[in-house]
C-alpha cells in the first residue's frame, strides 16, 4: 500500500514519524528547539528521505535509521561554532562565491610542505605573497605507517597523524587561514577506510556487525563473479578487486591491499560516514574533496564504476550538508571517461570537479604540437552546469592518465590506444626528441595499461635541460588560470621543482612511481624566487604575473570557456566572454614562431590589448605572430 503514495506524501509520513521520535529523546526535543535547523530540514528532507527510501527502502530498518541520521545531522549543527554559522549566513547571501576571479588554489602534503601543521601555519604569509585563496591539505589523518597510500587510507577520521599535529592544531589553523582568507579543501575519503580502522579491526576480528561495513564474503565465488566485469586499479599491488584476509574470507580492496571498499548498501556505513564528514565540516573544512568517488556502489554483472547510485549518495551527502553545515561544498575527483566526469558536476552534488581531460589534453598538445584534441575538448567538454567550476590544474599529486574519449579521438584521425601508446613513450622519454622525463605508473603489461608519473618541470624539459621549458610551463599554467574555474597549483611547481628519485631508496614507496613527483619543499628553489637570473625566479614571476592578471580579470572567473578557431593546428584559442568586454586566450604550442592571418579576426574590434605583454595590437592590420610557446589575452 505504501509503494502507491507519491514520495511526497510518503516523505510527510516519515517526518511525521521521525518528528515523533525526536521529540521522545532529549538530544531530539532539543534539536528541534532549532529554527534554523528546521527550516532547512524542512527544504531537504524529501531528497534525503527520497534516496533512503531509493537505496535502502527494502530493509525493515529503513525508518529507524533515518531517524539517527536526523538526530546526528541535528547534534551536529548543534555544536558548529558560532564562526562557521556566520560564514554559512554570508555565503547564503552570496551563493556562487567561488565562481570569482578571485579564486587561486593550491596544494600540498603537510608533512613534505612544512613538517607538520604548525609549519603550515608558519607559511601562511607566503600563500598570501602567492595569491592562494584555497588550500587544498593532501590527507592528514590517522594512517597505518609505513604504507598508507600519501594518507588516502584512513584509520580515524577524527584524529590527526600525530606527527602532523593534532585535530585542535588543524582546527586553529583552519581559522587561521579562514582570517587570511583563504578556504581550507580536506578530503573526504569515503570510498574506502584503512585495514587499521576500527571498524576495519572489528571486520577482521570476524564481528558480523563490521564485517557488514565492507564487502567481504567467505569464499572467491563471489568475488570471482564480480572480477569478470571490474578494472584493475593498482595491479602492482594485487590482481583483481579482492584481496584475502588471513581468515580466508575475501574483501573488496579497489586500491592498495590495505584500503577496504566500504559497503555502502548498508545503510550503517552511510550514516557513519555521514557522522565523519560533519564533524571534519564542523573543524572548518570549506571544501570536501571526494576521493574516488566512481566506485561507491558496486553491482554485479558492471564495472562498478560510475554507477546511478554512486550519485544518489553523493546527493545525500550534501542535502546533509546543506542542513548542517551550509557553506561547506564538494568537488568530486573522478579520473574516468570524460561522459562520466560531468555527471557529478550539479549543484545539488558536487559543486567543483578536477578537470582532468583538460589536464591530460594540455600535455598531449605539448607533446604533439597539435592543439586540436585540446581545442575539441574546450569546444565540446567544457560546458558545465550552471553554479559550478572546474577546477584545472597542470598536474596532480598523482600520475597523468589519458582518459579521453576514444570516440573523440578517432573524429580527429587518431585512434586511442595506438595515440596513449605514443603518449606514455613520449612522456617517459622513449620517443626520439621527447622533452619530458616521466616514470611509467601502473604498467600493465597484460592490458596495455599505463599512465605517467613526473613534476610539471620535469614533464616540460625542465629536467633534460631543453629549450623552451619554461614558457612550456608558464603556458600550461596560463590555460589553467583562464579556462574558467579554479586554478589549482601544485605547490613547488611555481618555483620550478623537479622529479624527486629518492622514492626508489624508501621501500614504502619504492613500488609506487606517483611518490616521484611529491617532493619535499624545495628550499634552495624557493630562496631563489625573487631572482630574475635563476630558473626558479623566472618560473615565480611568471605565475605570480599570472595570478595578478587573472585576479584583474574578472571575465576569467567561473563558466565556461568558449572555443575559438585559430586556423593554425599549433595554436590554441578560446574566448571568455565577460559582461561588457570579452577575452581572447591564445597558446602556441609550437617549438617554432607561428602566425595567425587577419582574417580570422575580422568580426573583432580592429585594436586589443595583451594582457599579458601590455601592448595594443592591431589584428586587423597583419593578424598576429605569436613567439614559440608564447600565449596571450587579447581583451577586445
Ligand atoms: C585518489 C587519490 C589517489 C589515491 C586513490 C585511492 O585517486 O588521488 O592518490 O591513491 O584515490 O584513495
Amino acid at each position: 500500500m505504501v509503494n502507491r503514495l507519491s514520495v511526497e506524501q510518503q516523505a510527510r509520513a516519515a517526518k511525521a514519524y521521525i518528528l515523533q521520535e525526536l521529540r521522545e529523546t532529549e538530544d531530539g526535543r532539543s534539536v528541534l528547539k532549532d529554527k534554523d535547523f528546521f527550516e532547512r530540514l524542512d527544504m531537504n528532507f524529501i531528497t534525503i528521505f527520497g534516496i533512503f527510501a531509493e537505496l535502502y527502502g527494502y530493509r525493515h530498518d529503513c525508518l529507524d535509521q533515518l531517524v539517527d541520521l536526523i538526530t546526528m545531522c541535528g547534534k551536529s549543527w548543534q555544536t558548529r561554532s558560532p564562526e562557521l554559522r556566520k560564514i554559512d549566513k554570508q555565503r547564503e547571501l552570496d551563493p556562487e562565491w567561488y565562481l570569482s576571479n578571485q579564486m587561486v588554489g593550491g596544494v600540498c602534503y603537510v608533512d613534505r610542505y612544512a613538517g607538520n601543521l604548525a609549519g603550515i601555519k608558519a607559511r601562511i604569509p607566503y600563500f598570501k605573497e602567492l595569491g592562494l585563496t584555497y588550500l587544498h591539505l593532501m590527507p592528514l589523518f590517522l594512517a597505518p605507517q609505513p604504507l598508507n597510500d600519501g594518507g588516502y587510507a584512513v584509520s580515524s577520521y577524527r584524529d590527526v597523524q600525530p606527527e602532523l599535529g593534532t585535530i585542535d592544531e588543524l582546527r586553529d589553523l583552519a581559522t587561521a587561514l579562514r582570517e587570511a582568507g583563504i578556504s581550507l579543501v580536506l578530503d573526504l575519503v569515503f570510498n574506502h577506510t584503512s585495514n587499521e580502522h576500527q571498524w576495519a579491526k572489528k571486520a577482521a576480528e570476524g564481528d558480523p556487525e563490521h564485517s557488514a561495513m565492507y564487502w567481504i564474503f567467505p569464499d572467491r565465488a563471489v568475488p570471482s563473479a564480480f572480477e569478470c566485469s571490474t578494472r584493475e586499479i593498482f595491479p602492482d599491488d594485487h590482481p583483481g578487486s579482492f584481496i584475502q584476509l588471513p581468515d580466508g574470507r575475501f574483501v573488496w580492496s579497489t586500491f592498495y591491499h590495505f584500503q577496504w571498499d566500504l559497503n555502502y548498501s548498508n545503510p550503517a556505513v552511510f550514516r557513519a560516514m555521514a557522522a565523519e564528514m560533519l564533524y571534519l565540516a564542523n573543524i572548518g573544512v570549506d571544501f570536501f574533496r571526494m576521493d574516488a568517488v566512481a566506485f561507491m556502489w558496486k553491482q554485479m554483472n558492471t564495472d562498478c564504476e560510475n554507477l546511478p547510485e554512486v550519485h544518489k549518495l553523493l546527493r545525500a551527502f550534501n542535502a546533509l550538508c546543506r542542513i548542517a553545515a551550509p557553506s561547506v561544498l564538494f568537488k568530486s575527483e573522478a579520473i574516468v571517461h570524460p561522459d562520466f566526469v560531468v555527471q557529478y558536476v550539479d549543484k545539488y552534488e558536487c559543486q567543483l570537479s578536477y578537470n582532468p581531460l583538460q589536464m591530460a589534453l594540455t600535455w598531449e598538445a605539448l607533446a604533439t604540437r597539435d592543439v586540436s584534441m585540446l581545442s575539441q575538448a574546450i569546444e565540446r567538454r567544457h560546458n558545465i552546469a550552471r553554479g559550478c567550476a572546474w577546477v584545472n590544474y597542470v598536474r596532480s599529486h598523482d600520475d597523468i592518465g589519458w582518459t579521453f574519449s576514444d570516440e573523440d579521438a578517432r573524429e580527429l584521425g587518431k585512434e586511442g590506444a595506438n595515440h596513449r601508446k605514443f603518449l606514455n613513450a613520449f612522456f617517459v622519454n622513449r620517443h626520439p626528441g621527447s622533452f619530458a622525463r616521466g616514470v611509467p605508473f601502473q604498467d600493465n603489461p597484460r592490458t596495455g595499461d599505463c599512465r605517467i608519473s613526473g613534476t610539471t618541470a620535469s614533464l616540460a624539459g625542465l629536467e633534460s635541460m631543453q629549450d623552451h621549458a619554461i614558457e612550456r610551463i608558464l603556458m600550461a599554467y596560463s590555460i589553467a588560470m583562464s579556462t574558467g574555474g579554479i586554478p589549482l597549483i601544485y605547490l613547488g611547481d611555481e618555483v620550478g621543482q623537479l622529479n624527486d628519485y629518492s622514492y626508489l631508496n624508501d621501500p614504502a614507496k619504492m613500488d609506487d612511481s606517483r611518490w616521484v613527483n611529491r617532493p619535499f619543499y624545495p628550499e634552495s628553489r624557493y630562496a631563489e624566487r625573487h631572482d630574475p637570473s635563476t630558473i626558479p625566479g623566472k618560473i615565480y614571476a611568471g605565475i605570480r604575473h599570472l595570478i595578478r592578471l587573472r585576479r584583474a580579470t574578472e571575465e576569467l572567473g567561473g563558466g565556461r570557456a568558449v572555443g575559438f578557431y585559430t586556423g593554425n593546428p599549433t595554436i590554441l584559442g578560446y574566448q571568455r566572454p565577460g559582461q561588457s568586454s570579452s577575452v581572447l586566450c591564445l597558446c602556441n604550442f609550437s617549438d617554432e614562431s607561428q602566425w595567425i592571418g587577419r582574417d580570422r579576426f575580422l568580426s573583432m574590434p580592429v585594436e586589443a590589448i595583451d594582457l599579458v605583454s601590455g601592448y595594443v595590437i592591431n589584428l586587423r592590420e597583419a593578424g598576429i605572430h605569436m613567439k614559440p610557446h608564447q600565449y596571450v589575452w587579447l581583451r577586445f
